[in-house]
């Protein structure tokens, strides 16, 4: 299994491009089972996450072609033939959940594989399931399976959630789209990826208002067209390497980077020190002199802070001046990158879903264990300001949701280098 070897030290400076966000590609290319005709996504991001989904859109038939080294993706259901997703591939990756609403909405049928655990905690789909039982869905969960069929096809309805959740909305907001009559979606998720669902979806035929606030109202058509919809930047990806040059110090600009898409993030890195700046072509990011200030920091849904850059912040607070809270309200067990931090020097205290990070003036390289994908980046950003050698190991989690990151990284003056190994 391959490394990444970082030596600490060290200023950054120059461009890092922000490439398409993960999350929202794969939930767009799920919704190419809601239509006959072929969905082009351009903007696609070069991740394993992504050959993951397409190799189960291709298990159910739909055709899957990467053009322009991946960047774009040209899809196609008009042959789907299987309407069975498999534990198999469901099993390597969660969001393998969203062809459950499409292929029930167009075709009434769909069997999926329960995605069970996952490193970041219990991670349930009850709330998928219950947006689509309001549907009118028959569910039979055997085997490990869920069993769904609507004979007669989906009926419009209101589905009040009891938690925000990014994937129920997903599959409510698609599923939605072709179903008999209106359907609200009460306290959606008001992601930016969401939002990018429900233009693509639109530009498919769909009617859908009120995308990017808590209430989205869909109004059910026969059929969805084809179409071709630019994948929206990735804000998660665009977090990370902003906290590049926060750590290691220097400037960094993010090309693609847009205020909005991180503005409760932008907002904890200037109560840091850190400055932001839009500018023409991204957002730039500067630290100067000196370490940063201590920050408390809250995970909530968009538009809080992201607990997908929880793991992250925490590797910039690790030298801070003064103490910082970060509590995680999102997932539970969300800390495993906390005792590998500490392995580098970082004085981190763990108490439920609340870390309290005391700031040291400098953490030292170590060999260190990437358990999950946001974990692992935020050890190789702690390795950028450490003294010495970091070696983060086991770095597939990495590539599930970061290209070429010791590329993207080593451009901007990092010591930076992936070891291969073949194990
Ligand atoms: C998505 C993102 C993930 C991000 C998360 C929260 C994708 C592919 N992944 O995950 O990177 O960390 O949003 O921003 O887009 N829950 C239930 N029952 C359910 C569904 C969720 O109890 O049926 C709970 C979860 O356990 C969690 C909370 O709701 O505590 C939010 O999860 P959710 O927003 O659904 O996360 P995902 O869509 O899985």
């Amino acid at each position: 299994m391959d490394k990444i070897v970082v030596k600490g030290g060290g200023a950054l400076s120059g461009q890092i491009p922000i490439a398409g966000a993960k999350n929202a590609c794969l939930t767009l290319m799920p919704a190419t089972l809601l239509s006959d005709e072929p969905l082009t996504l351009t903007n696609a991001p070069r991740l394993s996450d992504i050959r993951t989904m397409t190799t189960l859109l291709q298990s159910l038939g739909a055709e899957v072609t990467a053009l322009n080294g991946g960047r774009v993706l040209a899809l196609s259901s008009h042959g789907l033939n299987n309407h069975t997703a498999d534990y198999d591939i469901v099993r390597k990756m969660r969001a393998s959940i969203l062809v459950l609403g499409p292929m029930l909405a167009r075709d009434g049928r769909a069997i999926v594989s329960l995605p069970g655990g996952c490193a970041i905690g219990a991670r349930p789909v009850d709330l998928h399931l219950k947006a689509l039982e309001a549907m009118g869905a028959d569910l039979d969960l055997r085997d490990g399976y869920v069993h769904a069929t609507a004979k007669g096809g989906l009926k419009g309805a209101v589905v009040d959630f009891p938690v925000v959740s990014v994937g129920a909305t997903e599959n409510a907001l698609m599923a939605a789209t072709l179903a008999r009559g209106t359907t609200v979606l009460k306290n959606a998720a008001r992601e930016p990826e969401i939002v990018d669902l429900a233009q693509c979806l639109r530009r498919m035929g769909a009617q859908i208002e009120g995308e990017g606030t808590s209430t989205i109202t869909i109004q059910g058509v026969d059929r969805l067209n084809g179409a071709t919809h630019p994948v929206v930047t990735d804000r998660i990806e665009l977090g990370t390497y902003m906290l590049a040059p926060a750590i290691a110090g220097g400037e960094v600009e993010l090309l693609g980077g847009r205020m909005e898409l991180v503005a409760a993030f932008a907002e904890k890195l200037d109560a840091a020190g850190v400055s932001v700046e839009q500018t023409a072509a991204g957002l730039k990011v500067t630290r100067k002199n000196g370490r940063v200030s201590a920050v408390d920091v809250r995970t909530a849904p968009f538009p809080g802070f992201p607990t997908d850059l929880q793991a992250q912040m925490m590797a910039l607070l690790c030298t801070a001046t003064g103490v910082s809270v970060l509590e995680e309200t999102i997932f539970e067990n969300r800390f495993m990158h906390a005792p590998e931090l500490m392995r580098m020097g970082a004085k981190i205290d763990v108490h439920g879903g609340t870390a309290t990070v005391t700031g040291v003036e400098r953490l030292k390289g170590a060999p260190v264990m990437a358990t999950d994908l946001r974990a692992s980046v935020s050890l190789i950003l702690a390795g950028l300001a450490a003294e010495g050698e970091t070696v983060v190991n086991r770095v597939y989690h990495l590539d599930r949701g970061y290209e070429r990151v010791e590329e993207k990284l080593g451009n901007v003056g990092a010591k930076i280098e992936r070891v291969r190994e073949h194990d």
